[in-house]
């Protein structure tokens, strides 16, 4: 019988619903929230409101789009956490309610797993999938890891931020800039005309396979500073070349730690997925780096990088298999529980 999973994430300022039946993507929903743009970052009162106004037609959406009636679903994964404990609460009321009405079973899913299992969902039964074991680096606006994923269920973290991730250090070197929140795209875009050459930043010295990015956010400012360029024409001017720059110091940061782990664990797949793994610089060089050193690469469809419920679905779909529910007692949580 078909395993059809209804996903809901609502754990930043992105509401979505997806349906999965069988690892196919059947629907995959998502309601930006525009409230936030002019306060150059995400209010987390204003993002609980909305999440509520968007939750019933979202799913709604999704269910419609997925030809599915609401009675078909196996059951209902949400994203428990790690997020805003607000927006993570509509999710997850509404999980609950919802299942309660259909008389099926509820899935929690940890948002950071759900990223690293977005490689999963099938378009096509034929789609290719990774094989365990195989390396995550799991680059967001909140997280920098490197997962070593043994199983579905199954995931070592190697290294971490020790402070800010690779997505802050993206978004905030951007407001320096004058960009709109979230930075990361603008750099992204304006990167491709620019010359990385052109400006130098330092790089950490981290022992071991923890990323550190603070570091980078001061040097540019103090790079700036130093050529006394603040607040002048002068990142207008060069606003192209800085962005390459900086994009590509914080891609040397993330491949130089990438490669250690590589040799490491030897595996021979590396997959990477969250918000930053959008960025074009970073998946060029990601399958620049796999291509040279023989190694299968994962790059996630641009859809599935940020905030998505088709990978809320998918991971929830496993531990449905594993008959891995949630109690209706569970409660969101904020930070990362592994
Ligand atoms: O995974 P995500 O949607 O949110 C978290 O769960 O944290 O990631 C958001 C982050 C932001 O920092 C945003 O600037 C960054 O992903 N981002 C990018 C790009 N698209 C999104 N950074 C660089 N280049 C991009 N194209």
């Amino acid at each position: 019988m078909s395993i059809t999973i209804l996903g809901i994430e609502s754990s930043c300022d992105d509401t979505s619903a997806a349906v999965i039946r069988d690892e196919i993507l059947l629907s995959n929903v998502i309601a930006s929230q525009g409230v936030h743009a002019e306060y150059g970052g995400v209010v987390p009162e204003l993002a609980s409101r909305a999440h509520q106004q968007n939750i019933v037609p979202v799913i709604d959406t999704a269910l419609k789009r997925a030809g599915v009636d609401r009675h078909e679903l196996s059951a209902i994964a949400f994203t428990r956490g790690p997020g805003l404990l607000g927006s993570l609460l509509v999710g997850t009321s509404f999980a609950k309610g919802l299942s309660l009405a259909l008389r099926c079973p509820i899935v929690d899913v940890n948002h950071l797993h759900a990223h690293v299992l977005s490689h999963f969902i099938k378009r096509t039964p034929d789609d290719r999938v990774p094989q365990y074991p195989f390396l995550c680096l799991l680059i967001s606006g909140g997280n920098s890891q490197l997962v070593l994923v043994k199983d579905y269920n199954n995931m070592e973290i190697l290294g971490r931020t020790i402070d800010d991730a690779a997505g802050e250090a993206f978004d905030k070197c951007a407001k320096v800039m004058g960009l709109p929140y979230p930075g990361g795209p603008h750099i992204d875009r304006l990167a491709a005309e620019g010359d990385a050459t052109r400006f130098k930043f330092a790089k950490p010295h981290i022992a071991g396979l923890d990323y550190s990015f603070s570091g980078l956010k001061t040097s540019f400012l103090y790079t700036l500073r130093d050529m006394k360029k603040v607040d002048s024409d002068f990142i207008t001017n060069n606003i192209a070349d800085l962005a390459a720059s900086l994009q590509k110091t914080i891609i040397d940061i993330l491949l130089d730690k990438l490669d250690k782990a590589v040799r490491q664990t030897g595996v021979k797949t590396v997959a990477i997925g969250g918000g930053v793994s959008a960025n074009s610089g970073v998946r060029n060089a990601v399958q620049q780096y796999c291509d040279t050193h023989g190694l299968t690469a994962f790059i996630p469809e641009r859809s599935f990088t940020t905030d998505n419920a088709a990978m809320v679905a998918i991971a929830g779909y496993y531990k449905y298999l594993d008959k891995n529910f949630c109690r209706y007692d569970e409660t969101p949580y904020a930070r990362v529980m592994v």
